[in-house]
């Protein structure tokens, strides 16, 4: 059996062999919701997922399953459109395999966006939340079982899982252009279903300012990669008392395309400041 890093081995030599020189400078991952940043993206190469060797095939219908290559604001991109969630039934190591491909062609930064609940009673729906910090409460964790150093530290320090100067970037980048930008933790959970009213009281009283089933894993393999990360979830549900309500994924789905142009403008402005090393 091969292990995870043969694999990524052998999927970025396929990637390298369709997209040729093509260097990469920044990682993508749209959430739920948030795939029109694709429509700013000059594309080189796109890739369904089915077509890529090791790369698991996204099952939610508005998840698409693309991997595409080109260029916004002057900078060579990867993004992920469409990611591989734990609740989907792929296991931790699937769904951070992207990341690491990702790693191994080259990348700088990592930029994630998903879909959360707000659980701090100052948000208001589909404003954006710069995320932090985040508490894990997922049963399974990506790097569990054999080490293999080629991606990095046995027990990797997540001091720093959220680049500082990224953040101090975005509230920068948000001031000039007028965007309400919010900051705080984000909780992952393992979902599919959404938390109880309870549940949303607990993640309150423990330090969560948002809630939702995805990104955590993809960052601590990132940490453990050395990639720094810039991650800002969209708040498309409130869970707070006084403001919860039954909720459905299409409320969810509506929420996020709301915020969409305010998502395109903050990552455009990130990657054209970011400086290439
Ligand atoms: N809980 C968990 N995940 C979510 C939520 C939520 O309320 N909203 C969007 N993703």
């Amino acid at each position: 059996m091969s292990t995870e890093f043969e694999k990524v081995v052998e999927t970025v030599a396929f990637l390298k062999s369709k997209i040729g020189d093509f260097k990469v400078d920044i990682g993508i991952v749209l959430g739920t919701g948030l795939n029109k940043l694709v429509d700013k993206i000059d594309v080189s190469f796109s890739f369904e997922y089915e077509e890529i060797p090791n790369f698991a095939v996204s099952t939610v219908e508005f998840h698409k399953g693309e991997l595409i290559f080109g260029t916004i604001s002057g900078k060579n991109v990867i993004v992920m459109q469409g990611r591989f969630h734990h609740y989907e039934g792929y296991n931790m190591k699937q769904v951070v395999f992207p990341i690491r491909v990702m790693k191994f062609l080259g990348i700088q930064h990592l930029f994630i966006s998903n879909a959360a609940g707000g659980i701090d009673a100052n948000f208001a729906l589909s404003d954006l939340m710069v995320i932090t910090d985040h508490i894990n409460l997922m049963s399974e964790n990506p790097l569990t079982g054999l080490h293999e150093p080629a991606f990095g530290d046995r027990w990797p320090d997540l001091y720093e899982a959220y680049d500082k100067s990224l953040v101090v970037k975005s509230e920068k980048i948000a001031k000039d252009i007028g965007l309400v930008l919010r900051k705080g933790v984000y909780a992952s959970v393992n979902g599919p279903n959404l938390e109880t009213p309870a549940e949303y009281k607990f993640l309150n009283i423990i330090g969560a300012n948002a809630v939702g089933m995805s990104t955590v894993p993809e960052v601590i393999a990132a940490a453990q990669l050395k990639i720094p990360v810039f991650a800002v979830s969209v708040i498309t549900d409130l869970c707070f008392e006084g403001a919860l309500q039954p909720v459905s994924i299409e409320k969810i789905i509506d929420a996020a395309s709301k915020a969409e142009p305010k998502m395109i403008a903050l990552f455009s402005k990130m990657i054209a400041e970011l400086e290439n090393n």
